[in-house]
C-alpha cells in the first residue's frame, strides 16, 4: 500500500507528524509519498535551481571547447561540458515529478528561466575570458560544488539523493581535470602563471558568494533553516564556505598563487577563517539575472532551446504513435 493510501484516514496535522517522524528517523521520502506543501516547495526551489545551474554552468566552459590548447584538453573539457548538461537533465526530471501536482512541466521550468523568474548560481553569470578561467572554474567552482553536493548526499528526498550520487562521482573527475589544468599553468611560463593568478583574482569574490549569505544559525535565513529542519541539507552556508577555505587556501598558496584578500587569515581562537565579505548587494543583482554575462547566456540558451523544438515535437509524435 502506498504511503498516501495508508495515510488517507489521517488529518493533515497527523500526516505532518507522521512525515516529520519519518524525517527524524532518517527515512527517505519518495516522489509518490505524502509530503507537506512546504517540503515540496523547498525541494522544487532547491532542485530546479540546482538543475538549471548545471545547464547554465556549462556555458562559461563551453566557450573554451573550440579554443582548448591541445586535443587532449579539448576532449576533457568537452566531456565535462556534456556531463554538466547531463546533470541538468537528471535533476530536471526529479523536479518534474515534484511539479506534477501543480500541473507544471519542464517547459514551464525553461520559460521561468528565460523570464528570469528562476535563478541560477552567481558564478555562471560571470565571464571566462582566458584559459586560466576554464582552469579555475573546473578546480575551484567544481570544488565548491562538490562540497555542497556531498553535504546533500544524505538528503531526505530519495530521488534527489540518488541523482546526487551519480553527479558527485562525475564532479570528482571535473575537479581532477581542473587540478591538472591549474598545475600545468602554475608550472608554466611567467605569462601562464600571470594568466592563472588573474583568473583567480576574478573568481575569488564569486567563489565566496557561491555558498550564499550567512544563514540559519548566523542570521535566521528561513530557507536554509527549513532545509535543515527537513534534512534536505546538513550544513549552513557559512559552514560550507569555511570548509572551502580550509580545503583550498593552503593548496592555492602551495601553487605559489596569492589570494586577493589581505585580510584573509585563520583565527585560531575563534577556530574560523576571517575574510573580506563579498558585496552581497552585487550578489543579489547577479542572481536576479543582472550579471555581466546573464543576458548573453540566456539568449544563447533560449535560441538553442527554440532550435531544438523539432526534436521535442518529433518525440511527442512518436509517443502518440506508440500509444
Ligand atoms: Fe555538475
Ligand atoms: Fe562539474
Amino acid at each position: 500500500m502506498s504511503d498516501v493510501t495508508s495515510l488517507a484516514h489521517l488529518t493533515d496535522e497527523e500526516k505532518y507528524e507522521h512525515f516529520m517522524r519519518r524525517i527524524e528517523n532518517d527515512e527517505k521520502i519518495e516522489a509518490e509519498d505524502w509530503m507537506p506543501d512546504d517540503y515540496r516547495e523547498q525541494l522544487i526551489k532547491l532542485i530546479t535551481m540546482h538543475g538549471i545551474s548545471e545547464i547554465m554552468g556549462a556555458f562559461p566552459e563551453k566557450e573554451w571547447v573550440p579554443k582548448a590548447p591541445t586535443l587532449h584538453r579539448k576532449l576533457a573539457i568537452m566531456a565535462k561540458v556534456q556531463d554538466e548538461m547531463g546533470h541538468g537533465q537528471l535533476l530536471l526530471r526529479v523536479a518534474e515529478d515534484l511539479l506534477k501536482p501543480y500541473g507544471k512541466t519542464r517547459e514551464d521550468i525553461m520559460q521561468d528561466l528565460f523570464s528570469k523568474r528562476l535563478k541560477f548560481h552567481n558564478v555562471f553569470h560571470m565571464p571566462s575570458p582566458t584559459w586560466g578561467d576554464a582552469a579555475v572554474i573546473a578546480w575551484l567552482v567544481d570544488g565548491a560544488a562538490i562540497l555542497s553536493q556531498t553535504m546533500m548526499l544524505k538528503t531526505s528526498y530519495g530521488p534527489y539523493g540518488r541523482a546526487l550520487k551519480r553527479i558527485c562521482q562525475e564532479e570528482s573527475f571535473h575537479s581532477k581535470h581542473g587540478e591538472s589544468l591549474v598545475l600545468s599553468l602554475a608550472e608554466g611560463t611567467p605569462e601562464q602563471r600571470r594568466m592563472l593568478q588573474e583568473a583567480l583574482n576574478r573568481w575569488w569574490e564569486p567563489l565566496l558568494m557561491f555558498f550564499g549569505p550567512k544563514s540559519s544559525k548566523e542570521t535566521g535565513h528561513t530557507n536554509v533553516d527549513k532545509n535543515l529542519k527537513y534534512k534536505l541539507r546538513s550544513k549552513t552556508n557559512e559552514e560550507l564556505r569555511q570548509e572551502f577555505l580550509t580545503k583550498y587556501v593552503p593548496k592555492i598558496k602551495l601553487l605559489g598563487l596569492s589570494v586577493p584578500d589581505d585580510t584573509l587569515h585563520f583565527d585560531e581562537e575563534k577556530g574560523e577563517w576571517i575574510y573580506q565579505e563579498p558585496d552581497w548587494q552585487k550578489f543579489k543583482e547577479i542572481i536576479k539575472g543582472n550579471g555581466p554575462k546573464s543576458d548573453e547566456r540566456l539568449a544563447l540558451r533560449r535560441s538553442s532551446y527554440e532550435n531544438s523544438q523539432w526534436v521535442r515535437d518529433a518525440l511527442a509524435e512518436y509517443r502518440m504513435a506508440a500509444v
